[in-house]
């Protein structure tokens, strides 16, 4: 893995790439959010996103996950992709529990349809026990059932409040989350302005097709504007780091 962006170009580990100091902000915790992209904009190769993927992708994805405290993600892609509860190896656990962080961290499915299997390895993980978020108009059966395999954050009525969700995330002590899609739970949180930070792994692939975005929703009225803060490469992939640009940083 090269750095390329700051200069000078040097060879660099992704480790050392990634580990910036991220806080909390005010009552919610700092957002990353990490996408894998085609050339020409497609986020899926037949459905799922690992045919976009290289070892350096997977190297970014990660050492992504060993930064945060809660990695969230839509039901949507936790079904799609099979969702694999994150591992952490000795090194990393004994980092984070010297910040005081969890050993490894929870995944949290957002739902409000509860039409998730507590069966799948996503909720088998001995490690840590994951979150369903969901809102008050979710089927309660549904609810106990998840219940014997993880907590249930409840936060909104009809739909999930995601700026409460976040909050809700900070009071069990989490200050970074990373969100790992899908393009629809995107599109909510940047409308939201809940994103601070954009990870995106350009894949040098075209793919055609109708596959969409890695935001997908309803368009911004104003587009949010980032700032470019490294780029990385290896294969003729480009790993882009950017943080979301605010009048006012508090
Ligand atoms: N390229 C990449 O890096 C990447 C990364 C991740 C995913 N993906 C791909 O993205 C696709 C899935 O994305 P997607 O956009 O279809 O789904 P998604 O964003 O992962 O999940 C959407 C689902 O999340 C729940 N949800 C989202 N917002 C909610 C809210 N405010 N309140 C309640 N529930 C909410 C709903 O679940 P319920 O229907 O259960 O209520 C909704 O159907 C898959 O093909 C996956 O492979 C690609």
């Amino acid at each position: 893995m090269h750095r390329i962006l700051p200069a000078p170009t040097v060879e660099i580990d992704t480790d050392d790439a990634y580990h910036n100091t991220r806080q909390a902000r005010g009552v919610r915790p700092w957002l990353i959010v990490n996408m894998i992209s085609s050339a020409d904009g497609a986020m899926t190769i037949d459905g799922v996103s690992g045919g976009l993927a290289s070892p350096g992708d997977k190297d970014v994805f990660g050492t992504l996950r060993t930064l945060p405290d809660v990695i969230l993600v839509g039901a949507g892609t936790a079904i799609a992709e099979d969702y694999n509860p994150p591992s952490s190896s000795v090194s990393v656990r004994a980092r984070r529990l010297g910040q005081g962080a969890w050993p490894v961290a929870r995944v949290a499915v957002v739902s409000n349809s509860l039409s998730l299997d507590p069966t799948a390895r996503l909720f088998g993980s001995r490690d840590s026990r994951p979150i369903v978020i969901t809102s008050q108009s979710s089927d309660g059966d549904r609810r106990d059932r998840l219940a014997e395999v993880a907590d249930i954050v409840v936060a909104g009525e009809d739909r999930v409040d995601l700026g409460a969700a976040l909050e809700s995330l900070a009071g069990i002590g989490a200050s970074v989350v990373l969100c790992e899609g899908g393009p629809s739970l995107n599109a909510q949180l940047v409308a939201a302005d809940l994103v601070d930070e954009m990870c995106i792994s350009l894949s040098p692939m075209i793919v055609g097709g109708d596959a969409r975005r890695i935001v997908h929703g309803a368009a911004l009225e104003v587009p949010a504007q980032m700032e470019l803060r490294h780029v990385l490469t290896e294969d003729h992939y480009l790993f882009l780091r950017y943080t979301v640009s605010r009048e006012v940083m508090d």
